[in-house]
């Protein structure tokens, strides 16, 4: 039988002697474990796509990946998607892309984004390229009570690409492009499964508030993002190969430090599961 050990940290646990074809059947301890430590690691796991498949199974349906460029793709599997740091941005400049390289949650443009992310660790650095992790349920929580009322009622508009962002996102052109959806949803987001409100902000995708004009909405979203990752509110992986992470798109906003020479290679695989 599998053990959870929570971390010494404001998120995240580990499940160590997990083994997917004794234990994966025991769905309801495992999300019921996720949901309240929002991320949780799988130690150990053989580095095969079919782990990754599995595993996600537990947690629902997976996500078609919405980019479809060859270097992305896992034959014989079309929802999982290869992260590679030597991937450039091919559409575009051709310069390395660095995905995830500051705090976001993922693809927020969607009208229904999807409730988890899950990546395994395939090759990394000898040193760095760890993935930070931020609870934006214990950070929505620790707002005083004025600016959490007057956060409740607002929306934020989410697109593929915010005129705002600190980063780029891969080019994207013709029929890929118009494809891109937009969403709005509460900057205070309530939890589908536990009703409880988190942040959820992505700097990458906000292009605006309603009912606010840019200045005073961006001026709002630094703020709840200055707070929001705090280092009281996170939590720092140091990647083993062989880990499988998820986490709660939800509840976490994450940030990988791409703090390792360009010429090395850090390979995840990744999938998603469908929200809510
Ligand atoms: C991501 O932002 O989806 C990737 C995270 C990572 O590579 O650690």
């Amino acid at each position: 039988m599998f053990e959870i050990t929570a971390f010494d940290a404001p998120l995240g646990a580990e499940i160590t002697n997990f083994d997917f074809s004794r234990d994966g059947h025991l769905v309801d301890e495992i999300v019921e474990a996720w949901h309240q430590h929002v991320i949780l690691v799988f130690r150990d796991q053989p580095t095969e796509p079919r782990t990754l498949a599995s595993i996600a199974r537990i947690f629902g349906t997976p996500v078609r990946q919405p980019l479809q460029r060859p270097e992305y793709q896992v034959e014989g599997f079309p929802e999982l998607r290869l992260l590679s740091s030597l991937h450039i941005d091919t559409l575009g400049d051709r310069e390395p892309l660095r995905i995830g390289g500051s705090w976001h949650t993922d693809h927020s443009h969607f009208p229904v984004p999807p409730r988890a992310t899950i990546l395994q660790a395939i090759k990394i650095p000898e040193q760095g390229g760890d993935t930070c992790f931020s609870n934006q349920r214990s950070a929505y929580e620790a707002l005083d009570e004025e600016t959490r009322s007057r956060i409740d009622s607002l929306s934020a508009k989410h697109v593929y690409n915010s005129r705002f962002t600190p980063r780029r996102m891969p080019t994207i052109t013709g029929d890929e492009g118009k494809k891109q959806p937009e969403a709005l949803h509460p900057v205070a987001r309530p939890h589908p499964d536990t009703g409880n409100r988190s942040i959820y902000l992505n700097p990458v995708r906000v292009d605006g508030i309603e009912g606010m004009d840019d200045e005073a909405a961006m001026a709002l979203v630094n703020e709840l993002m200055d707070h929001s990752t705090a280092d009281e509110f996170v939590y720092r992986h140091k990647w083993r190969v062989g880990d499988v992470l998820i986490w709660d798109n939800r509840q976490a906003l994450h940030m990988v430090h791409h703090d390792y020479a360009p010429d090395v290679e850090r390979l995840m695989i990744r999938t998603m599961i469908e929200g809510p």
